[in-house]
């Protein structure tokens, strides 16, 4: 077999954003465009000292063409050993898995995580490193860098691998290892719960449960640990069969794209619990029988109850939440006496804080949990973590929230996306915004008072880099909040994501609608940063 050495002209729009480079699949599929950005990797870092590099992605469309071309430009660069998962298949937090258990220097993800997929739909690569999270971003701004002005990449001419094959394979000097990409992850959630309790709750007469895969990633998963180990109905187990094109639906745990499942949980006869994972698996979303649970305060509720999972009996060290993610784990972390970090958007600026030791469990409004066992947000972990916790307290998940509420207070909150929105209008909102920042604290709005206005900027405890322009965040006197920033990760036009948060103390008034309670975040977000002036738009295309 012989490296081929392929001249090329470098492409301008290869920077990762929140979570790797996402784009169309018709952009990857350019002649040059894939193999520029994987050669740029390699290029970056050194693959050549004998090392495993883990290979799979969320089985959407393109994922196997990406997995060939990807391992041959890896055997061209001299990687000794790639594990791939059989079929091209590895959710996200089981690739994390795999890279920290078989010690590999890195790992290539393909996902656009819970963005649709197909020929017309979106694609994904992200760069995983030694600790099994996403490389932090002096990583990718070289990984960038790099793809400016890269002129070749080498490529070994030869057959495709057989991916569905029991393997090993040989490309060139490069060991191809083919493995089940459910094994490891399973395992470790075997270590972190208790899956005795869990059998006897899920094989029970008076549990229900649902899990929604979305014909996603997670199906397999799935089918192997509520299944297989843990003896869940076959009717529980809802859209597992995992399709490249998700069954032209976007895979997405929320209220809007999850809706077949709310809707039966929303029945008054309806399960005890229900839950969904995203495309790529790392998303997750907790129902109960007529009760949806926030992220943040899923975040809240897990670190709260910690002590009663296996896993974390001894206790956590200390949390970490997403900039907008809501308070409401703050309040936990006060009461157990530890520290809560508040990171920008994205699951890399968990990575040094897990490395370290000073959190355990960590997560970001827009569905991700997750904690030390692995380096990303991980779906089914979460969905686990909350069955344990009913197996072991015996209380519905309606039960846990609310009680959780009365001890901490309320802390009401809602996420406004408009999305596809015109990017240069977007900007100009963010920016005159800035600009206005100074004026903003003393300013009433409504019966709302603005304590406190900035651009979240970040620097990191561990090794000291800082990240500026993370998000308008503006506090209100009574731990409100209004948090405005635009997506990283979209692959058409902006995304405005706006952000709203109050926080209420009575018992009395924790029943009230979210948006309701929120009415005048609302209407303070409208005026504060003009949004239909800037957007076009009156009303939000997402709401969660
Ligand atoms: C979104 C979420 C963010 C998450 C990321 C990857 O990024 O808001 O919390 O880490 O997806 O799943 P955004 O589009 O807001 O940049
Ligand atoms: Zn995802």
């Amino acid at each position: 077999m012989t490296i081929k050495p392929i001249e090329t002209r470098p492409f301008d729009d290869q920077r990762p954003g929140t979570s790797g480079l996402r784009k169309k699949v018709r952009v990857f599929e350019q002649p040059h465009y894939l193999e520029n950005f994987i050669q740029s990797i390699f290029d970056v870092v050194d693959a050549t000292a004998g090392g495993t590099l883990v290979l799979g992605g969320d089985g959407r469309y393109y994922n196997r063409e990406a997995i060939q071309v990807i391992l041959r430009i890896a055997a061209a660069n001299g990687v000794a050993r790639v594990l791939a998962g059989r079929g091209g298949i590895l959710s996200t937090p089981a690739a994390s898995c795999v890279i920290r258990e078989h010690g590999a220097f890195g790992g290539i993800i393909l996902s656009a995580s819970h963005n649709p997929g197909g020929p017309d739909a979106d694609f994904g690569v992200k760069y995983n490193i030694g600790n099994g999270g996403p490389a932090p971003a002096d990583v990718t701004e070289r990984i960038y860098a790099r793809s400016r002005e890269i002129d070749g990449y080498r490529i070994l001419e030869g057959d495709d691998v057989d991916l569905d094959g029991a393997g090993p394979f040989m490309l060139g000097e490069t060991r191809v290892e083919i493995i089940d990409p459910v094994a490891d992850y399973t395992s470790l959630m075997e270590k972190l719960f208790d899956f005795e309790r869990l059998r006897e709750m899920l094989t029970g007469a008076d549990f229900a449960m649902r899990f929604d895969a979305m014909h996603a990633v997670n199906g397999p998963y799935a089918a192997e640990i509520f299944g297989a180990r843990l003896g869940a109905p076959a009717a529980s187990l809802l859209r597992c069969d995992p399709r490249p094109d998700f069954g032209g639906l976007h895979p997405d745990p929320n209220l809007k794209y999850a809706k077949a499942l709310v809707d039966e949980l929303f029945d008054p006869a309806g399960p005890n619990f229900g839950a969904a994972t995203d495309g790529d698996g790392d998303r997750n979303m907790i129902l109960g029988r007529e009760f949806f649970v926030t992220p943040s305060d899923s975040l809240a509720v897990l670190a709260a109850n910690a002590h009663l999972v296996p896993g974390y009996a001894d206790g956590i060290a200390g949390v970490a939440r997403s900039m907008p993610t809501s308070g409401a784990v703050d309040r936990v972390a006060e009461k157990l006496g530890i520290d809560c970090y508040e990171t920008p958007t994205g699951w890399k600026f968990f990575g040094n804080l897990l490395d370290a030791g000073k959190i355990t469990l960590c997560g970001e409004e827009s569905f991700g949990t997750s904690s030390n066992h692995v380096r990303e947000k991980d779906g089914l972990w979460a969905v686990l973590f909350w069955l344990n916790l009913l197996a072991a307290s015996g209380r519905s998940v309606s039960e846990l929230v609310t009680d959780h509420w009365r001890e901490f207070g309320r802390t009401f909150y809602s996420r406004h996306d408009y999305e596809g929105v015109d990017s240069d209008g977007a900007s100009a909102m963010i920016t005159a915004l800035r600009d206005a920042l100074p004026s903003l604290p003393g300013r009433r709005v409504g019966d709302l008072e603005i304590v406190s206005a900035d651009d979240f900027a970040y620097t990191d405890p561990i090794d000291g880099s800082v990240a500026e322009n993370q998000g308008i965040r503006i506090g209100l006197a009574g731990g409100g909040r209004v948090v405005m920033r635009l997506s990283g990760t979209g692959t058409e036009g902006a995304t405005l994501r706006v952000y709203l948060e109050s926080h209420e103390p009575d018992p009395a008034r924790h029943a009230r609608d979210p948006q309701q309670a929120l009415a005048a975040q609302i209407a303070l977000a409208a005026e504060l940063a003009r949004i239909e002036h800037h957007t076009g738009r009156d009303a939000p295309t997402v709401i969660t």
